[in-house]
């Protein structure tokens, strides 16, 4: 008579939000991962700062899952385990974003999977979408809203009026938004996500160094109630898309015309689309965080593991990083209230080849607020224009701008 199968032994590096909620659902789902898979799950060692010893637990464990955050030591213990022949699964996008080349390096070497699918936007499978459904298509774009604390903020902003401070303030209270809330503002968060999905995206490797990123703290009230008359919603959105002679990554606030799949995602959700002339567009949204949610997208690869699919990471060109590309956008202008103010601002604009796409024009007593949006421009030249619009001296504000894309669905 055969032996039944060895239970699969499932080392856990961090017993924290994600953590502690992986080790309740794998034990709520050890049956279904039995049926589907053939081995059942065990738990064979737990390492918190408290407890646990990393060697023996990877000695006794035929599967690694990281989720204890940051750089250090959690970099060396997941070489360390691929280094040893076990599988990982990490929902650590700082570790990806910044060490991706190291860990895809030393898991072909070792000829182990490395999973990640919760460290991009937790439980929205756009990591094994990209990586499997998509891993031989050529993907001209993937971009979305990455970041639930920041599209929380900005969806209360729009709709009470408040300031940011004071949404940032509730979004702490509510659980949204960390006590230090600056990796999730001012972008950083999100451009991690986005360096490790525009390197699956486009096989090509992409550093988080590479990325750059515009926060919403200098978002104003303002911004969103003009915007509205304009029929723009903002969000932040991470963009990694294919451009003449390169690629492109970053992270910026941007207005989107109703319509956009992105534009009604609101309160601390994610959305994530990717663009392919073979796929046209797909589009994903859901919880973008959470310790059950995230847990539920760490089992998921857990299962992918054990089940044996192996997903494509191959780095198969290096595609360099476009500078300067162009970009539709929305301009708020303080005036002073006086005939030509518009003619001369228009002039500006125009001997920069920035044409106006739509205006709208208050009056407040000696000042106005002009506030358009412009066609898309090479972003160098419409920098050139705002800068030049600044020395006019009809400014009563330095100008503000904001992304906008400007294709309506
Ligand atoms: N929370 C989310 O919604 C979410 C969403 C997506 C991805 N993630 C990612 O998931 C990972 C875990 O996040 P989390 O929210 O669960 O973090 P957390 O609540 O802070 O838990 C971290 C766990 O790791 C342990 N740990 C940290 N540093 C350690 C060290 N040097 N040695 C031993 N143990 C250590 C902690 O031990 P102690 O218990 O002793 O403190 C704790 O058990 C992170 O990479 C995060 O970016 C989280």
């Amino acid at each position: 008579m055969s032996e039944p199968p060895k239970p699969v032994r499932i080392g856990l590096l961090g017993r924290g939000n994600v953590g502690g909620a992986f080790a309740e659902l794998l034990a709520e789902r050890a049956d279904a991962v039995e049926a589907a898979t053939g081995r059942r799950p065990e738990i064979s060692g737990v390492l918190t700062r408290e407890d646990g010893d990393f060697g023996a637990i990877l000695e006794r464990s035929d599967l690694i899952v990281e989720l204890m955050g940051g750089i250090d030591p959690a970099r060396d213990f997941v070489l360390d385990a691929m280094r040893a022949g076990r599988p990982v699964v990490t929902a650590n996008k700082q570790l990806l974003a910044q060490h991706g080349d190291e860990l895809f390096a030393v898991a072909r070497e070792a000829g182990v999977q490395l999973r990640f699918e919760a460290a991009v936007a937790a439980v929205i499978p756009i990591v094994r979408t990209i990586q499997e459904s998509f891993g031989v298509t050529e993907i001209s774009k993937v971009f979305g809203i990455v970041n639930g604390t920041t599209n929380f903020i900005l969806s209360e902003m729009a709709a009470s009026g408040a300031s940011y401070e004071d949404v940032l303030a509730q979004a702490q209270d509510l659980g949204y938004a960390e006590a230090d809330p600056s990796d999730d503002v001012s972008g950083a968060d999100a451009a991690a996500k986005m360096a490790i999905l525009a390197r699956l995206a486009f096989h090509t490797p992409v550093t988080l160094a590479e990325v750059s990123y515009e926060g919403i703290e200098a978002i104003q009230p303002d911004d969103l109630a003009y915007a509205k008359e304009l029929g723009l919603s903002l969000k932040l959105l991470g963009v990694a898309e294919r451009r003449e002679g390169g690629i492109s990554v970053r992270v910026f606030p941007c207005f989107l015309y109703r319509g956009h799949p992105l534009a009604p995602i609101e309160g601390p959700f994610n959305a994530v689309m990717v663009e392919a002339p073979a796929i046209n567009e797909v589009t994903m949204s859901g919880p973008g965080a959470g310790g059950l949610q995230t847990a539920s997208a760490v089992l998921g690869d857990v299962v992918s593991i054990l089940a044996g699919d192996a997903p494509v990471h191959e780095t198969r060109v290096e595609l360099p990083i476009v500078a300067d590309v162009t970009s539709s956008f929305y301009l708020y202008l303080e005036v002073a209230d006086q005939p030509g103010v518009l003619a001369r601002v228009a002039t500006v604009l125009g001997d920069n080849e920035v044409s106006v796409k739509s205006v709208v024009q208050r009056g407040l007593g000696d000042e106005a607020r002009l506030v358009m949006v412009v066609h898309e421009c090479l972003e160098s030249r419409f920098a050139t224009a705002v800068e030049a619009l600044g020395r006019l001296g009809d400014l009563r504000a330095p100008p503000r701008s904001i992304h906008v894309i400007e294709e309506q669905f």
